[in-house]
């Protein structure tokens, strides 16, 4: 089971659009995906069809340790994949983790629990560098970072960088950046493209090679509980998230290889 955070401080920069489509993609390559929902606005549960109001369990129930994630679980009606839902509740728990043994690694005992259930585990995070990333991040093997190719990118991700650098020093040894993603790219502005360009150049081969465009399909969908993969197949933006799939596939491959070879 390999675990992802879609993490980056900044609002509304693509981390659900993110999660929702990577996980109906990599489910249609045939892997069995948990989409666990950080976020108490619940977007990514209502982006796969699930209703935040009527969850009879969510994350919140995990991260108390009052239920388990095989409870709380369900299955995302239309993406193929298995949802930890969340709520308004969630924001409670950041409260009340508060003084709490194992505060950040409550997410990661309980999905250690179900780790026979998955092969991919991608948990979206809020905007902020809360306790409830900082569970996702102590949970997960690597990060992926989405982002707009927009004058101040570069200046946020140092921020994120330093993050992932410190939870990785001091909370867990196993975390890496999986990628940088860039999102909502159109590519008929000079702008972008020259962001897109430096992050290269700093980044090199830690950022993706597959882009994501901006694409009205995919800010649909989720009005139709769908993610935009299942609702318009045959769109771009559907399509540049299941080649994102394949990359995120092909990426872990070769790293086994390499560690193999070494050895
Ligand atoms: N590639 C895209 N093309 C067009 N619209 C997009 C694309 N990706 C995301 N959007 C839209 O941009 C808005 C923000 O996206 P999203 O909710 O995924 O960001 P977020 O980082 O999860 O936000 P928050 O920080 O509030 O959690 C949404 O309305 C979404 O539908
Ligand atoms: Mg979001």
């Amino acid at each position: 089971m390999r675990v992802f955070c879609v993490a980056n401080q900044k609002g509304g920069v693509g981390k659900t659009t993110t999660t929702v489509n990577l996980a109906a993609g990599l489910s249609r390559l045939g892997q069995r995906v948990l989409l666990v929902d950080l976020d108490p606005q619940g977007n990514a549960t209502m982006g796969s069809g699930i209703d935040k109001r009527q969850l009879p369990l969510s994350v919140y129930d995990v991260l108390l340790e009052s239920a388990s994630v095989a409870e709380a679980r369900c299955a995302s009606p239309q993406g193929g994949y298995q949802v930890l839902g969340a709520n308004r509740e969630l924001s409670g728990a950041e409260v009340e983790l508060v003084g709490v043994e194992r505060r950040n690694e409550r997410l990661r005992s309980a999905l250690a629990a179900a780790s026979a259930d998955h092969d991919f585990v991608l948990i979206d995070c809020p905007p902020s560098l809360s306790l409830l990333t900082l569970n996702g991040l102590c949970s997960a093997h690597g990060v992926i970072v989405p982002m707009q190719c927009e004058y101040f990118a570069l200046e946020g991700l140092t921020d994120l960088v330093n993050t992932i650098k410190q939870v990785h020093a001091n909370l867990n040894r196993e975390l890496t950046i999986i990628g940088l993603l860039r999102v909502m790219f159109d590519p008929r502005i000079t702008l972008q493209q020259q962001v897109s360009e430096q992050l290269k150049s700093h980044f090199g081969d830690k950022v993706f090679n597959t882009v994501i465009p901006r694409n009205v399909r995919l800010a649909e969908a989720p009005s139709y509980g769908q993610p935009g993969v299942v609702f318009d197949p045959s769109s771009k933006g559907a399509q540049a998230y299941v080649e994102f799939a394949r990359e995120v596939v092909a990426r872990l491959a070769p790293a086994d290889t390499s560690t193999s070879g070494a050895a």
